[in-house]
């Protein structure tokens, strides 16, 4: 600056202090070191409280507020010790804050059963904190502890709807502030689940009395309802076939990985004629074109010659019934209907 700006500078703050004698430039001068003790405050106590406390609680709160929707699930190369998962999900927050959220390891747990035991661990990715966005995981999922995983499976193949908790400890990073903050990451979805497999109908496409080279008697396709979005490669499984409260054969699916939707997959059966051919001489059935409620329940799923019980123990806890029209594939089969009473006449009980 020229000597001539400074007189400027100079002559105007005169100018200016003038009409107000006890105004700011006056009282900033001579208080100004209380400005600077305030300002120190300022710089000591308040920037550290925003730092350390404000900041972190807002990021919490904001990943709190965040939701996440799990898309798809598939469960592949199952074996008993280990499986390929694949999870497709969508994270929504609104937006407010750019932050990036580190990878980290979360737990999953069925909300709803004390205590919380963790039945699988997920590796996500680094996130950010955009409006919406997508987290696509593929991983291998060690089984490290087979309760966990049997009982999360069976709350998922017997209930309409599980409650599921995933849960891990991660930082976040705000955007300009070069500092990672402790965040932990905790949210419940609501799962769909397999609801029993009901809904379950089996269309019969042969039936003998005498048992092809496999030993079965029975084929059909059978169109069993997946209304959550869990695919499982289950591998060769088979049911226990009761009729009228007894056992009365095994149904066997080949092959079947259980995805969304309606899954058509081919049926063969072994099923004691005896009882069958009584069931449907016997009322109501004869008058009802001998459409017999079977029920069936799970007994093996082995994959690749490896059985699974974490899904065999899951299928086996409940008892579900479909009705088979037998009468009619009888009669296109074997051309015979059995008429009440039995095909003896007085077969009636
Ligand atoms: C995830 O999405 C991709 C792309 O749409 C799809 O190919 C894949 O099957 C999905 N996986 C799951 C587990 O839903
Ligand atoms: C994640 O999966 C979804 C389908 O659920 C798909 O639309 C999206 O493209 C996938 N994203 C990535 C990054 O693979
Ligand atoms: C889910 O199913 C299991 C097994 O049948 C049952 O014990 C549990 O109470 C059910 N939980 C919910 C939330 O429906
Ligand atoms: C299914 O029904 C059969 C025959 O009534 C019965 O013996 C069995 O215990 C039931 N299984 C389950 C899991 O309820
Ligand atoms: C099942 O898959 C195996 C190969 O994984 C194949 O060799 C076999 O023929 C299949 N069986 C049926 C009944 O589809
Ligand atoms: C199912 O069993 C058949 C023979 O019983 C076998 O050839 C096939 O590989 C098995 N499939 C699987 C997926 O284990
Ligand atoms: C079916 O059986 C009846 C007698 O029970 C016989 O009259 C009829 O010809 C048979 N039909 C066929 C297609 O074999």
């Amino acid at each position: 600056m020229s000597d001539v700006d400074k007189g400027n500078v100079a002559q105007a703050e005169n100018a200016s202090t003038k009409p107000r004698r006890r105004g700011c430039l006056g009282h900033c001068a001579r208080f100004w070191w209380a400005y600077l003790i305030a300002l120190i405050v300022v710089i000591v106590v308040v920037v550290p409280v925003i730092l350390l406390v404000a900041v972190p609680k807002i990021a919490q709160q904001k990943l709190d507020e965040a939701e996440l929707f799990l898309d798809g699930l598939t469960v592949t190369e199952t074996t008993p010790t280990r499986m390929i998962m694949s999870i497709n999900s969508t994270i929504k927050t609104d937006g407010s804050v750019h932050a990036d959220i580190a990878a980290f390891e979360g737990i999953m747990y069925l909300e709803d059963l004390e205590p919380h035991t963790p039945f699988a661990k997920i590796q996500f990715p680094a996130t950010t904190s955009a409006a919406l966005q997508t987290v696509n995981v593929t991983q291998t999922l060690d089984i490290e502890d087979l309760a966990a995983l049997t009982t999360f499976n069976t709350w998922l193949a017997n209930n309409e709807s599980v409650r599921v908790t995933v849960q891990g400890d991660t930082t976040v990073r705000v955007k300009g502030i070069p500092r990672d903050y402790g965040v932990t990451f905790k949210k419940t979805l609501t799962m769909t689940g397999l609801n029993k497999l009901a809904g379950t109908r089996v269309e019969p496409t042969w039936i003998s009395l005498t048992p092809d080279e496999n030993g079965n008697n029975f084929r059909a396709n059978v169109f069993i309802p997946n209304p959550s979005v869990v695919s499982f490669e289950l591998g060769n499984i088979t049911f226990t076939n009761y009729l009228l409260g007894k056992e009365v054969g095994t149904i066997f699916l080949d092959n079947i990985t259980l995805r969304p939707g309606i899954n058509e997959h081919p049926m063969r059966a072994t099923i004691e004629n005896g009882p069958v051919i009584a069931a449907l001489g016997a009322k109501p059935y004869c008058e009802q074109e001998g459409v017999l409620p079977f029920v069936f329940s799970g007994k093996s799923v082995v994959n690749h010659g490896e059985p699974l019980p974490y899904f065999a123990d899951a299928l086996a806890t409940f008892n579900q019934t479909t009705e088979i029209p037998i009468g009619a594939q009888a009669k296109k089969d074997m051309n015979v209907t059995i008429p009440c009473g039995g095909l003896g006449g007085n077969n009636e009980h």
